[in-house]
């Protein structure tokens, strides 16, 4: 690499791939799953119908939806072996971490593992997008001493998760709402944990060790780990009360706000709209709106503060997914893991988007150490 190219360390703006999954525009707040308008999606689709649109590139027919859910039940139940390394896991980590481990597990079990035949490949992110929420369901159960639960037949992929965690059917709304949080969250273009399975399915090997990556680099707070603190950032602020003094001491301390700004959205997340909607619902179905309302007054003193609104720094999708995936009874620690049961699909989309076409993503570094150093055995070295 030579003196003069410039470094960007974001990577911002640098355009590494082409997809035809979704489409972001960040200036207007537009987000579009292969040509549709998440608007029209986000609602009135079932998790599955997207899953459907984003491996297989169309909206179901009915019976191309019924043959696809009858897939996903039969991988839904976990092998012995993963069911076993998720009850061995310590209880004092992180839920995503458990998926994590739970990946590896069953890519160790699969004797077809290396395969990339794009058969193997739709085959294993059906498997794995069936067993993500049966395994987080496992470990959040395990690890307060409680019985796995196993998954009902008759309920899907939102539905089901929710069963398996509480041991109780979901309502209607319950269920709703948390659909359209795994549709709203199941792909976003080229962001960091998408680009790092991309990274990692370039170096031709298996496809688990891709979605193992990418789960590590959800994890992080820029990403996906974001919802958990943004549900920590409510619960400190306590009261709508406290909203105002809460964000001129961040202000003042350099503290950011969680689930406010954006690299790409320099305007509010065309997702956010949907997750306030059924924040506010699920938090009247129990009877507590305490975080919804916290989260809409600091929503509005973000609008209302120029600092904010010089930078153009809006609620990002994190932003209400706290406080609906709280009212859901899904614990603070898990928010990102929740995050992963959907964006699995988008993941594995990409990884069958990027397959016809691979190649070693290998960027390069400037470097800046000495020229040159003398070498001197141990005895020597001061
Ligand atoms: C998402 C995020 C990492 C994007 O970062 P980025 O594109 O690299 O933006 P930058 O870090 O360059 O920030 C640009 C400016 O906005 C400020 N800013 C960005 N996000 C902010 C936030 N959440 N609270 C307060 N200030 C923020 C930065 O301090 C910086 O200000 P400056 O120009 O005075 O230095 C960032 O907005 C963030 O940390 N948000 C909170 C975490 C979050 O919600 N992540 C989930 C993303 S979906």
């Amino acid at each position: 690499m030579s003196e003069e190219q410039e470094i960007n360390s974001g990577l911002e703006g640098v355009v590494v791939a082409e997809t035809s999954l979704s489409m972001i525009d960040g200036q207007n707040g537009i987000l579009r799953y292969r040509g549709y308008d998440i608007d029209d999606l986000a609602q009135t689709t079932s998790f599955e119908e997207i899953m459907h649109l984003l491996w297989f590139g169309k909206l179901p027919t009915q019976s191309q939806l019924d043959e696809l859910k009858s897939r996903l039940s039969s991988h839904r139940q976990l092998s012995p072996v993963v069911k076993k390394v998720i009850a061995d896991l310590p209880s004092t980590g992180a839920p995503i971490d458990a998926m994590r481990a739970a990946v590896t597990a069953m890519a160790m079990e699969d004797p077809d593992e290396r395969s990339l035949e794009m058969d193997d490949i739709q085959e294993r992110a059906i498997r794995m997008a069936a067993a993500f929420p049966t395994m987080l369901a496992a470990y959040l159960r395990t690890r307060e001493g409680k019985e796995i639960i196993d998954p009902d037949p008759n309920l899907g992929e939102a539905g089901n998760f929710l069963y398996m965690m509480n041991g109780e059917k979901p309502t209607d709304l319950e269920a709703n709402a948390f659909n359209c949080y795994l549709i709203l969250v199941a792909e976003h273009s080229m962001n960091a944990s998408t680009f790092s399975g991309r990274v990692t399915f370039s170096t031709i090997t298996d496809l688990y060790s891709a979605i193992a990556a990418a789960l590590g680099c959800l994890k992080g707070d820029a990403h996906g780990g974001a919802n958990a603190r943004a549900m920590e950032m409510l619960l400190d602020i306590g009261t709508e009360d406290n909203v105002e003094p809460y964000v001129e001491e961040s202000l003042k301390i350099k503290r950011r706000l969680m689930g406010i700004g954006h690299r790409v959205y320099r305007a509010r997340d065309p997702r956010a709209k949907h997750l306030m909607g059924f924040s506010e619902s699920v938090a009247d179905l129990k009877g507590d709106r305490t975080w919804h309302n916290v989260a809409v007054r600091l929503e509005q003193m973000t609008n209302e503060h120029e600092f904010f609104t010089e930078r153009r720094l809006y609620p990002n999708v994190e932003f209400y997914s706290a406080p609906l995936l709280y009212s859901l009874g899904i614990p603070i620690d898990a928010m990102p893991a929740a995050f992963a049961v959907s964006r699995v699909v988008g993941w594995t989309a990409n990884l069958m988007e990027q397959l016809p076409n691979m190649r070693l993503i290998r960027p390069q570094a400037r470097y800046t150490g000495p020229e040159t150093a003398e070498f001197k055995p141990i005895d020597q070295r001061s």
